[in-house]
């Protein structure tokens, strides 16, 4: 099956800054691709490109077949964007911001009205059918704009940033609403985050960028697996031991010893008081320091 979008040397210039730089990916259908990266990486861009939001400056993007630049219309009416920052009506209630999307899609005022309280349902915001989109918290909004950017059925979700500034809860209600339209609709989810465990948790595809630029793509357990031994022992506070078998690396005051069995690891902990040790999962926090933080990652001798 063809990819859902394909970009090749896709390229963003901001008067003379360039934000994107030749980048080149796809996305299959039905995946769950991750854009992840630093502040400034490119993220937003990449993902108003491919919302038809903002033209390329060069390079091809085609989504669903389409070329970004020739049919941008016909592409936004097939996916929809969940941009970085709400841009709710706050004057209008709930139900209203829904209905007035709808129209710019054209869709029928019945068929509106059904696929709008369908929404309300499945993203649990019936009780504030009514309410005005100023009364609402963080979260609620959030999902209000979600709601919204599937009122058309889309194909494609694109969600910059879904769950920034939400607490806990909130985060973990989103993350199984989306799974559940990821079971539900036949639909490919375009995400971009900050956060390792939105990345590892909701994607099985990642693109890791920096500086308007790939640094790595690929599964998140694979890249991670290619780079790290699979366990991990941070030790705070203290100076690093000799360790044959481990590589070790500091991060501000922490050491932390990768190795590939908790064996291997066992002398190490054993030299310190417990509170000072954590054994974990070598994970993406690791890959994403190690990629985009040199100047915050020493590699250092024991
Ligand atoms: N409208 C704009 N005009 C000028 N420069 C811009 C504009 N939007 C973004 N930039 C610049 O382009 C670069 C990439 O920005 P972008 O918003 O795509 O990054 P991001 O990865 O989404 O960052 P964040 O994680 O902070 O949201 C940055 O240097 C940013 O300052
Ligand atoms: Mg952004």
């Amino acid at each position: 099956m063809s990819p859902i979008v394909c970009a090749r040397h896709l390229t963003k210039d901001y008067g003379p800054r360039r934000a994107v730089k030749q980048i080149s990916f796809t996305v299959a259908r039905g995946a769950r691709f991750g854009l992840l990266g630093p502040n400034g990486a490119g993220k937003s861009t990449t993902l108003r490109m491919i919302a038809c939001r903002i033209p390329p400056t060069s390079g091809e993007l085609s989504v669903n077949g389409l070329d970004a630049r020739r049919d941008a219309k016909r592409i936004r009416a097939q996916l929809g964007f969940v941009p970085q920052e709400n841009n709710l009506d706050p004057d209008l209630s709930v139900i209203q911001n829904l209905l007035a999307y709808a129209r710019y899609f054209h869709l029928h005022p019945h068929t509106a009205r059904e696929r709008a309280a369908k929404l309300l349902h499945f993203l649990a915001l019936e009780d504030y059918r009514n309410a005005r989109v100023e009364t609402l918290s963080g979260g609620l909004k959030r999902r209000l704009v979600i709601a919204r950017a599937l009122i058309n059925r889309p194909h494609l979700l694109i969600l910059d940033e879904p769950t920034a500034g939400l607490d806990p809860h909130v985060r973990q209600q989103i993350w199984n609403m989306l799974d559940r339209l990821c079971r539900l609709e036949q639909l490919t989810l375009l995400i971009s985050t900050h956060y390792m465990d939105e990345a590892e948790r909701l994607c099985d595809q990642l693109l890791i960028m920096d500086q308007g630029r790939i640094v790595a793509s690929g599964n998140p357990r694979q890249l991670v697996a290619q780079r790290f031994p699979p366990y991990a022992l941070e030790v705070r506070h203290a100076d690093a031991i000799p360790s044959p078998n481990a590589r070790v690396i500091r991060r501000a005051d922490t050491h932390i010893y990768f190795a590939s069995t908790p064996e291997e690891l066992a002398p190490i902990i054993r030299s310190y008081p417990p509170h000072y040790t954590l054994l974990r999962p070598a994970n993406l926090e690791d890959l994403f320091l190690e990629l985009i933080g040199p100047h915050f990652d020493e590699e250092c001798a024991p």
